[in-house]
Formats: structure tokens, C-alpha cells, sequence
């Protein structure tokens, strides 16, 4: 039996036609998944309620046929798995209960971790064999934030604008910052490897806040993390692809490209299509890269910028998503509209 399209994509094999799956593509602009949710009560009883998180993971392949399947979770479930707070305030987003030293991280007790998001691998494990029935060419990727995203929302308590505490701590003392960041390295390392071990066949990090960083910290605090935990899953996971999506680093993709650890990059929608066809693809599989508001919008311009993306990068190894997640106001038909054209030859 051949590997499924979107594993060959990965490992640089020829492919009918290039994989496609959306970033957030379960989620809120599908009435399915609102009425899933409304019955769960807040996001994370969702998250950890696994008959409800593998039928939302599967919502969006049944309506669009997308080549992958994304576990249903959240980066955030981490912090919550390492002790800290962590909840979502409705119609507004997450909250934690912000670490400010070290010393707050060290009450928390790292073992705790896998016993306390055991239902997330529960999930993997249910998808991994659901989907060999339902959608045998369908892949199953797990996933993590990255040690810098999933540290802003740490320090800062929310999302954030400026990312003025984070930013203070990694720039003014970059020492005890590295302590958080190899705690958050180990730990995503353990979680995404019990997500292996469950059954999910490739992982992406998402480091949404890498571009918030000048250069020497995107190096230091976004690049080389992930690069950590990359090559510790290597080891033990040969044949399992990363991909990284380092968001609006601009041309320092070229430095994550070359690490030489991750089996294809997410792309956001400021990567210039030649740029990455001519320096990226070379070194790994290209994902991305249409802006979501473009799905929004539909219509020819939709249509011509996927084209555009698919005829720049279908050359070489490559992968269709978008540049970030579809957001809840996106119509359903045009997803509709968009896989349809996708999954032609
Ligand atoms: O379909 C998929 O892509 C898989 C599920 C997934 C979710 N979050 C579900 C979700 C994934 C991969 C994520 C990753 C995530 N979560 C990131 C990295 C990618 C990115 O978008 O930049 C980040 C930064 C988060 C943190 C987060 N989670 C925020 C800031 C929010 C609030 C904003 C919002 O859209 O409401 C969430 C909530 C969240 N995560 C929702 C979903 C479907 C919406 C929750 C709801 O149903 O109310």
C-alpha cells in the first residue's frame, strides 16, 4: 500500500495532486461543530471530552475532504497540564493565571503532565483507528504550541498586543527566560511524543507569535526551541514528519529551512511565493500560504489566489493550507468551493 498523499508530500514523493487541510478547519464557522460545542459547555470541556473531540475533528473531513485530519485541541491545554490556570472566558478568549518568575513554574510538578492530558491522547488513539475506517487516506496530525507562543500566553495571561511583560523578561533576563523555555521544550517533547505513541502519524508546531521577536530572538527563543524538540523526536520517531510554522519571520525562514530538522514549513501569507518556491523548497515541503480573509471574501479572488499559490509551488514538495486559521465568519461554501477545487487533479 503507497503512504498517504499528504505523508509523501512530506517525504518529498510525487503526488497526484497536492494535499490540502485548513488551519482551524474544525471550528466555529461550521454550524456542526457550534452545535457540538453548545452542548459541551466552555471550549476546554470540549477539548477533554473525547467522543465530542474526535466527532469535531471529523466534521470538517466529512463536509470538504481534506487530506488531514488535526486533532481537536489547543496549545493551551500545556500550561494547563503543567498546573497553571488556565480557562476561556466566552466571546473573549483564553486567560491564565500569569507566571511572573521561575519560581512560580517550579510549584508545578512537570510529571503531572501526561496523567493530567491523558483524554488528548485518548483522542489520538480513537482518530487513529476511526479514521483507518472512514478515511483510510486521511493522515492524523498532532500537535503543539512551540515554546515562545505558548510562553507569551503564559507570562502575559492572554493574548496580547505588545507582549510587554514576555518580551521584558526574554530581552532583560534572557537566563531565567531559558528556563522557562526548557521547561516548555521538555515538556512538549513528552506531550507530543504520547501523542505519537497514540497515533498521530505527522506533528506541526505553532509558533503564531515567532514574528513578534527582533532577529537575534527569533534565533534564540522561536528557531532553536523548536529545532530542540524537533531533533529529540527524531530520535525517536524517525519516520514521524515535523512541520513548523514560525509565523511573520519574513525572509528568517530561510534560516529555519536550513536547520535541516523539520520535514516542511507553514508559510504565512507574507512569504513571497518565489522567494519560497526558489530558497525554501529546496530544503523542505512548502505549506501554506492563502490568507483566510481570502476565504472570507470568495469569489474569483479566492479562486485566483489558490491557484496562484498551487501553480508557484506545485513544482516541488507542497502542501495547501492557508496562512492562518479560517475565523468563525468564514461562509461555509466557500470552503466548499475551495476544497472542491483542491481535490481536482
Ligand atoms: O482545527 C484545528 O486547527 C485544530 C484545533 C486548534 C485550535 N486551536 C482550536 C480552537 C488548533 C491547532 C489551535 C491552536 C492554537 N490555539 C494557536 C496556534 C494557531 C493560531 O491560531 O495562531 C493559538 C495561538 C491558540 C490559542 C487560542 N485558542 C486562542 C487565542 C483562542 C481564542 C480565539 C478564538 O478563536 O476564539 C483559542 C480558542 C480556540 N482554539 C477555538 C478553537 C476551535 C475557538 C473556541 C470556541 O469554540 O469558542
Amino acid at each position: 500500500m503507497t503512504d498517504k498523499p499528504l505523508l509523501r508530500a512530506l517525504k518529498r514523493q510525487t503526488v497526484e495532486r497536492p494535499p490540502f487541510w485548513f488551519m482551524r478547519q474544525a471550528g466555529r464557522y461550521m454550524p456542526e461543530y457550534r452545535a457540538v460545542r453548545a452542548d459541551a459547555g466552555g471550549f476546554l470541556d470540549l477539548c477533554f471530552n473525547v467522543d465530542k473531540a474526535v466527532e469535531v475533528t471529523k466534521q470538517p473531513l466529512r463536509a470538504f475532504g481534506m487530506d488531514a485530519a488535526i486533532l481537536f485541541s489547543d496549545i493551551l491545554v500545556v500550561p494547563l497540564g503543567l498546573g497553571q490556570k488556565v480557562w476561556f472566558e466566552e466571546g473573549e478568549g483564553p486567560r491564565l493565571e500569569p507566571i511572573a518568575s521561575v519560581d512560580d513554574l517550579e510549584a508545578y510538578d512537570p510529571t503531572a503532565l501526561k496523567q493530567r492530558l491523558s483524554p488528548v491522547f485518548e483522542v489520538v488513539s480513537r482518530l487513529s483507528k476511526e479514521l483507518a475506517e472512514e478515511f483510510e487516506q486521511t493522515a492524523l496530525i498532532g500537535f503543539a504550541g512551540a515554546p515562545w507562543t505558548v510562553a507569551t500566553y503564559m507570562v502575559e495571561g492572554r493574548s496580547s498586543r505588545n507582549y510587554e511583560n514576555v518580551k521584558q523578561w526574554a530581552y532583560g533576563d534572557p537566563a531565567s527566560f531559558g528556563r522557562l523555555i526548557d521547561r516548555l521544550v521538555e515538556s512538549t517533547i513528552d506531550y507530543l511524543s504520547a501523542q505519537i505513541e497514540a497515533g498521530a502519524e505527522v506533528v506541526q508546531l505553532f509558533d503564531s507569535w515567532a514574528g513578534a521577536l527582533d532577529e537575534a530572538g527569533q534565533e534564540r527563543w522561536s528557531f532553536a526551541p523548536m529545532a530542540e524538540i524537533a531533533q529529540s523526536l527524531k530520535q525517536r520517531y524517525p519516520h514521524v514528519p515535523v512541520i513548523a510554522f514560525a509565523r511573520q519571520v519574513g525572509c528568517n525562514t530561510l534560516k529555519l529551512a536550513k536547520m535541516g530538522c523539520f520535514d516542511a514549513l507553514s508559510l504565512d501569507h507574507t512569504v513571497s511565493l518565489a522567494f519560497a518556491r526558489d530558497q525554501l523548497q529546496p530544503h523542505v515541503c512548502l505549506q501554506g500560504n492563502l490568507d483566510p480573509l481570502m476565504v472570507v471574501t470568495g469569489g474569483d479572488a479566492m479562486v485566483r489566489a489558490a491557484d496562484e499559490i498551487r501553480q508557484a509551488w506545485c513544482d516541488g514538495p507542497f502542501i495547501f493550507n492557508l496562512s492562518h486559521g479560517l475565523i468563525p465568519p468564514t461562509p461555509v461554501a466557500h470552503v466548499d468551493e475551495l476544497s472542491r477545487r483542491l481535490r481536482q487533479v
